[in-house]
């Protein structure tokens, strides 16, 4: 079946509908999705939208810019991050009068808390810079930016999983996705396709993300020859609950909370001083990795297994109940822990991935020289650079709200002047070849310990600290995963909801995607933000202030036969110098 829209949106979290939101005011625009919209992993957000409002005390975005490169290790486009924390005041209010339900302070303005990395007057102290809605603004954005794409007559195509994205030269024509209901294959032909995926943390073990992070839209782009950019940055929170990593929001530690190692220590001030729990997710991340190599983590199953304390019971019940009450209950449910009277076991959890499809400040995909036409990526699956080395905590639900919405308003203007590029008739191609092949009747073995192989190679070997023979080791595992998976096969070829194919369509997006990652990793001979080096402890700007952009190297050849090529590209540190990064 063929559908012709003037714009089409791959994902409906918070970046894909206020980006279809603002299209629509001047576009026919579908949004194709592999959830039902309000499942999106945007609803998984729980601490805040940081913007500068000063509801609180006094604050201005050109601190939050500030915030953010620092935070990034100067490895952020500064002038996009002045457009980030700029436009984040406008879009938290326009979220707002669209009616999202804001946490509100004695006197009816937007609440907000502190979070880390987020200072007053360049590293002066921490500032109440966070919006939220208790510990649910995620889940609050996209009930708030669905509903308003309902108004808007978006058309949506809830639980289609896009397959490929169809292009002519550098031009965008349409996407083939996959209705996961009937086994139907689809072509959307449009004038504009935006990638708003999400991330793509299930290749790591232990992680906060949804199941359905595997990284699909740059893993397509990938294997359709577009560079990903810095993905060797991938973000470890500080506090994923012990073993599952399901997120306990760094709102724990704005409202007060701390952690502690086994002695009941707070360990904060040997390695941040100033901000102690509060200082950016990178370095609290390493510090309890480092209470744990030397013996003061709370003991875990294994030795590997230890952890350290997140303590919120002296900040009461009552605050408990009504700033983090979605944690206290997954505390209660999964730990049987109750936060408000006992600590809560927690160790890092991979988070965020730092790098993506790279953009402009529209959300064009560009490698800094080519431009694609008509094609955009906005949000977590999109690197503009707003993040750097390391994000801070709230700016992923900023980078959906502004970028998201740019790239939607961008779009609305390109549609008019443009038209559609014309369907080639091997659109379906590649994914019919892969269909086939799974599908050939010969016996494979069978995905799942590929898929575990993944996951642990990763959280090992490209986890908080990195060396050389470790990431090596990763990239010729990740090799061998990726010629296993030529040999897997379909066991259940049935066409309605056929999980198994697409688990084999996700394991194939972040084979792909870990490979890129362990290559620019491997490469990148310094230590920066999320990227630790023991053989590199230092940050080298003389040789590494630059971005990193990977490519997939001959995708439709045979696995050995493909590489990853490294390019680069400059930095903007137009307003602010690099400095030491302390906290
Ligand atoms: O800790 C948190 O609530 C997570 C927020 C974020 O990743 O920005």
């Amino acid at each position: 079946m063929i559908h012709e829209f003037d714009a089409v949106i791959v994902g409906a979290g918070g970046a894909g509908l206020y980006a279809a939101l603002e299209a629509s005011r001047g576009a026919r625009v579908a949004v194709v999705s592999k959830l039902y919209p309000t499942r999106s992993h945007t609803g998984a957000a729980q601490g805040g939208i940081g913007a500068a409002l000063g509801n609180l005390e006094e604050d201005r975005p050109v601190w939050h810019a500030y915030d953010t490169v620092k935070g990034g290790d100067y490895l952020v486009d500064q002038q996009a991050a002045t457009i980030l924390a700029e436009e984040a005041v406008r879009s938290v209010y326009e979220l707002e009068n669209m009616g999202l339900p804001f946490s509100r302070t004695a006197d009816g303005k937007i609440a907000q808390r502190r979070f880390g990395g987020h200072t007053r007057n360049e590293g002066e102290a921490p500032v109440h810079r966070s919006c939220y809605a208790a510990d649910r603004t995620g889940h609050m954005i996209l009930q708030t930016l669905y509903q308003q794409c309902i108004r808007e007559n978006v058309v949506f195509f809830d639980e289609f999983q896009t397959v490929d994205v169809i292009l002519d030269g550098q031009r965008v024509v349409g996407i083939v996705a996959l209705e996961l209901r009937t086994g139907e294959v689809h072509i959307f032909r449009a004038k504009a396709v935006m990638f708003a995926t999400g991330g793509f943390g299930r290749m790591f073990k232990v992680t906060s993300n949804a199941l359905a992070c595997t990284g699909d839209g740059p893993a397509l782009l990938a294997r359709a020859g577009v560079p990903m950019m810095d993905m060797e940055f991938f973000q470890f929170h500080p506090t994923g609950i012990y073993k599952m990593g399901i997120l306990i929001t760094e709102g724990v530690r704005g409202e007060g909370g701390f952690m502690r190692n086994a002695s009941g220590e707070r360990f904060m001030q040997r390695y941040a001083p100033t901000l102690l729990d509060l200082a950016p997710r990178d370095m609290c991340s390493r510090a309890i990795m480092q209470e744990i190599a030397a013996g003061r983590g709370v003991r875990g199953d294994k030795r590997i297994d230890d952890y350290v304390w997140l303590d919120a019971t002296h900040l009461g019940r009552e605050v408990v109940e009504a700033k983090i009450p979605d944690i206290a209950d997954f505390c209660r449910t999964y730990l049987d822990v109750d936060p408000a009277e006992k600590s809560m076991p927690v160790q890092p959890t991979a988070h965020y991935a730092m790098g993506g499809i790279p953009t402009d400040t529209w959300g064009r995909v560009t490698d800094g020289s080519i431009v694609w036409d008509g094609l955009y990526a906005a949000g977590e699956c999109a690197c503009v650079s707003v993040h750097g080395a390391n994000r801070l905590g709230t700016n992923s639900l900023v980078d959906l709200i502004v970028f998201g919405r740019r790239a939607g308003q961008h779009i609305r203007e390109y549609v008019q002047g443009s038209s559609s590029a014309a369907l080639p008739s091997t659109a379906e191609d590649r994914f019919q070849a892969l269909l086939s092949r799974l599908t050939d009747g010969k016996a494979g073995p069978h995905a799942g310990p590929v898929h575990e192989a993944m996951q642990d190679v990763m959280m090992t070997h490209v986890g908080v600290y990195r060396n050389a023979d470790s990431m090596q080791t990763a990239m010729d595992r990740v090799q061998a995963l990726r010629a296993q998976f030529e040999t897997l096969r379909l066991s259940d070829t049935s066409k309605n909801f056929n999980s198994d194919l697409l688990g084999l369509l996700e394991l194939q997006n972040m084979l792909d995607l870990s490979l890129l990652t362990a290559a620019s990793a491997l490469q990148r001979t310094e230590s920066r933000g999320a990227h630790s080096r023991e053989d590199y402890p230092d940050r080298d700007d003389d040789q590494w202030l630059k971005h990193t952009l990977a490519k997939l190297e001959n995708p439709d050849g045979p696995v050995e036969q493909q590489s990853v090529g490294i390019d680069y590209r400059a930095v903007d540190v137009s307003i602010w110098k690099p400095k030491p990064r302390t906290y």
